[in-house]
């Protein structure tokens, strides 16, 4: 499995699985556990997850896929910005461990910027990582100006990673945050690699996967694991899904190729908006 080493010495594997859906329907629990159990034995070993997703439903997936296993995982939660206030997030931060089954979360990040003071959340990430019920924190949905913001406050550039939005159809952390974030030694983590499976098959994603004897998903899915500084989070609750998206790893774009996709997904012009799913 390939890594990449987070800015506070930690190895995570580039390819991870999302949660975002999972632990919703009571009939699903089952074959959820099962594809994340599956992704860990096959080296998928970084599991994102967030307090909102399903309302810990997801959180509770993941205890039962880790309960004999929690320290093969790398796991990462999100608190909801109306929680990141010092004394919410402790309490939110409690919560999601009770639901995890665990003791400590790897990575905890601020899942959006809302209203609390970019301060006052630092100091709780700090307050919590100083207690033990994190190692880490991070951020989620950062652009650049916020990226900025951030590194004006204190104590902020022990963050880990912005967890954003990129994909084929949604290039526009290319205006400005990529660059940004290599400048500052700030991995990016990528959320939904797969346009929540709704990516176009045809064009040259297509062209490309037939000529390789891959799928359209793998094709995309190897597309934003084309540089060393990014790492992704693809969800997936079939096994055939997760043994789909690990053939991503084999497959490195030519030139060629990424001229192609270029010409079909065209890179932002000039500046481009934050995006958010
Ligand atoms: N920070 C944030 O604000 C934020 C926002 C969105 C997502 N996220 C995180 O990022 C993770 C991934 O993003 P996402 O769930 O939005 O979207 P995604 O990973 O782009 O797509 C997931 C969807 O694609 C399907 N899929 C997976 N592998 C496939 C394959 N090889 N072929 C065809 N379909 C495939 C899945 O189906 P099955 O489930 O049926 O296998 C699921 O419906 C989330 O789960 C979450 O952990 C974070």
């Amino acid at each position: 499995m390939r890594t990449l080493i987070l800015p506070g010495g930690d190895e995570a594997v580039a390819l991870g699985q999302g949660t975002w859906r999972m632990g919703e329907r009571r009939k699903a629990f089952k074959d959820e556990v099962a594809a994340l159990r599956h992704g860990i034995a096959c080296g998928m070993t970084l599991i994102d997850t967030a307090e909102m997703y399903g309302s810990g439903g997801a959180e509770k997936v993941i205890r039962e896929a880790i309960r004999d296993q929690r320290d093969a995982v790398y796991l990462v939660s999100k608190v909801l910005p109306s929680n990141a206030g010092r004394k919410r997030m402790v309490r939110a931060c409690e919560r999601s461990l009770k639901h995890l089954g665990t003791d400590r979360l790897d990575l905890y990040l601020l899942h959006w910027r809302g209203g609390v003071s970019l301060d006052e959340t630092v100091e709780g990430f700090l307050a919590l990582r100083e207690a033990g019920k994190i190692r880490h924190f991070g951020v989620s949905n950062f652009d650049t100006d916020d990226m900025e913001a951030l590194w004006q406050t204190a104590g902020a550039q022990a963050c880990q990673t912005n967890q954003i939005l990129y994909n084929l159809t949604r290039r526009w952390p290319e205006a400005s945050l990529m660059e940004w974030s290599r400048r500052h030694g700030q991995p990016l983590m990528i959320y939904s690699p797969l346009e929540q499976g709704r990516m176009p098959a045809d064009g040259a994603l297509g062209a490309i996967a037939r000529a390789r004897g891959a799928t359209p998903m793998q094709v995309a899915l190897a597309w934003t694991l084309r540089h060393a500084d990014t790492f992704v989070v693809p969800k997936a609750s079939r096994i055939a899904h997760v043994d789909e998206n690990l053939g991503a790893l084999d497959i490195v774009l030519t030139e060629d190729e990424l001229a192609a996709l270029d010409r079909d997904f065209p890179p932002p012009a000039g500046d481009a908006a934050l995006e958010i799913l």
